[in-house]
């Protein structure tokens, strides 16, 4: 039987190819609703972008927990050989919806975990820190790194100004300006919660934990011109790849470690432990294997899967929890408040956030587009005396927190021993990098830097590198000096050259 176009409401229409008209050349009748409704439903497509990380693409598969973390945390994920459903986007952090995927940038890695204790999301990067410490500086932060209001245009003025007086930025500026800042594609990264969260097992202890997950394809980045010939060629060479990858059946996967922190020992760590502009050493606190992230499973809707998931930090399960980092406090407001304005109040009912392997008992109620509601027999109050849902006493999520006494304040307060901005950047130029990986990371700034055109704002920036190191300011100041910049100092494995995998640096810190 021929399946018939119909309206929106199911009825079936005359046309897909003539609007209705008083004679063949005639006025349009307002009573044809198809054509209008049409024309509005097209109107209607977009939802806003988000306001970062907006360019982006995904996937669905699971976490398999391969060994035995149980001591440190009671979330069901994490238990011994359970395999909990996943979807994964990757995204650039400054650029458009149309941008190219391959823009010197951080790279998102947000995940959600559809968890039998409800949706647990682990929102991170590819980099183990961030630019600032202090969600105030967020929206400032974006702005410098997005268009000036009048030309529209990126600016290197603005990025420069900000970050070099913002020094707690030096070491994830070092990550974005070295090889980490073009990989090769989404599959051949790394992945960190960044922040530091919670964990607490069952006999109530709590412990501070980072998550890594280590790409298991191996770690492949850009030089600087293949990236920009991509961008030219390919703006979507990332989420091509990712797609292609898995029709193909080359499932993508990652190795999930966590680094663990006894309680009690924040409080004495030579760096203050919840600093998202530091890492925790891995001669400090080794990484603890948990399981194995794969991705097997594309989109079949990239709008209603992808574009129209909401992934929030503020999506924690029992046995998890936040942490005193700022940034982290200010984050587990803000995702949801952007949520409800991107995609509407009732965004958690979309089957792609709504949990699938867990029940929604919520006292909420109504509001635009409400999909899901309760039984009438269900009360709309809480507390009630016929029998609705009650709180949780296990709901760790919200109620696990940590000792803290002081007045009210403002402060950026240095209390462990080696909380300055600069140490930890000039570790990973002299200790992590090689020879080869210093010489682009100079290249890049100096490429950067080089067209910064207030010099007072390029005297600042060379002086925050003089910070960070001073044979790498050196080097940048020579390249500038000689106007000598080369954008085509290869790494070892440019696109399509050679695909052998780095050392992982981040495993060196
Ligand atoms: C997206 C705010 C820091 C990773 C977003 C969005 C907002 C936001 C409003 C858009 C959400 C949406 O419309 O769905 C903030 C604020 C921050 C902050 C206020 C600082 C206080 C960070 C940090 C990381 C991060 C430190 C990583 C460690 C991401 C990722 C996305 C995102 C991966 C995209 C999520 C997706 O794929 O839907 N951020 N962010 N953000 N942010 Fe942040």
């Amino acid at each position: 039987m021929t399946e018939y176009t119909t309206t929106n409401s199911g009825a079936p229409v005359a046309s897909d190819d003539h609007s209705q008209s008083v004679g063949a050349d005639g006025v349009i009748p307002l009573h044809d609703h198809y054509l209008i409704e049409k024309l509005a439903q097209f109107n209607r497509e977009k939802v806003p972008e988000r306001i970062v990380h907006a360019k982006g693409g995904g996937a669905f598969g699971t976490l398999e927990i391969t060994d035995d973390v149980s001591a440190f945390t009671r979330a069901a994920l994490f238990q011994p050989g359970v395999t909990t459903e996943a979807l994964a986007r990757f995204s650039t952090v400054a650029g458009e919806q149309g941008s190219p995927d391959t823009w010197r940038d951080p790279r998102g890695f947000a995940l959600k975990f559809y968890t039998t204790e409800g949706n647990y999301d682990l929102v991170g990067n590819n980099t183990p820190v961030f630019f600032i410490r202090d969600g105030i500086k967020f929206p400032d932060f974006i702005h410098s790194q997005k268009r000036l209001p009048g030309s529209h245009l990126r600016n290197n003025d603005m990025q420069w100004d900000f970050w070099s007086l913002s020094p707690e930025s030096a070491h994830q500026v070092t990550w974005l300006m070295g090889d980490r800042g073009l990989p090769a594609s989404w599959r051949h990264m790394d992945g960190f919660g960044s922040h530091t969260y919670q964990w607490i097992n069952a006999a109530g202890e709590r412990f501070w934990v980072k998550y890594h997950f280590k790409t298991n394809q191996g770690i492949e980045i850009l030089s600087q011109e293949a990236a920009n010939t991509i961008a030219g060629e390919d703006a979507d060479f990332h989420i091509r790849d990712l797609g292609e990858a898995i029709d193909r059946g080359d499932f993508p996967s990652w190795t999930l470690s966590v680094q663990i922190m006894p309680y009690a020992e924040a409080a004495t760590y030579r760096f203050n432990p919840f600093d998202l502009t530091k890492v925790w050493p891995h001669a400090d606190y080794p990484l603890h294997r948990v399981g194995t992230l794969t991705l097997n499973r594309n989109p079949a809707n990239y709008f209603a899967e992808i574009e129209q998931a909401t992934f929030a930090p503020s999506n924690f399960v029992p046995g998890i929890a936040a942490s005193p980092d700022k940034m982290l406090l200010a984050r587990i407001f803000s995702y949801a408040d952007a949520h409800r304005y991107r995609v509407g109040t009732n965004h958690a009912q979309l089957p792609v956030n709504a949990p699938h392997a867990a029940e929604v008992n919520s006292y909420s109620k109504d509001g635009a587009a409400r999909y899901a509601y309760n039984s009438p027999a269900v009360p709309v109050y809480a507390p009630n005396s016929v029998g609705g849902p009650a709180a949780s006493p296990d709901a760790a999520g919200d109620s696990a927190g940590w000792q803290n006494d002081g007045e009210l304040q403002r402060t950026a307060a240095t209390l462990h021993a080696e909380d300055d901005d600069f140490g930890q950047a000039g570790t990973l130029v002299r200790e992590v990098l090689d020879d080869a990986a210093r010489e682009r990371l100079a290249n890049n700034i100096a490429g950067h830097v080089g067209q910064v055109t207030i010099p007072e704002i390029k005297a600042r920036a060379l002086q925050y590198w003089r910070n960070v190191d001073g044979s790498l300011a050196d080097r940048v100041e020579a390249l500038l000096a000689e106007g000598d910049i080369d954008p085509e100092v290869a790494p070892p494995n440019a696109a399509g050259l050679n695909r052998e995998s780095q050392a992982d640096v981040s495993l060196k810190v």
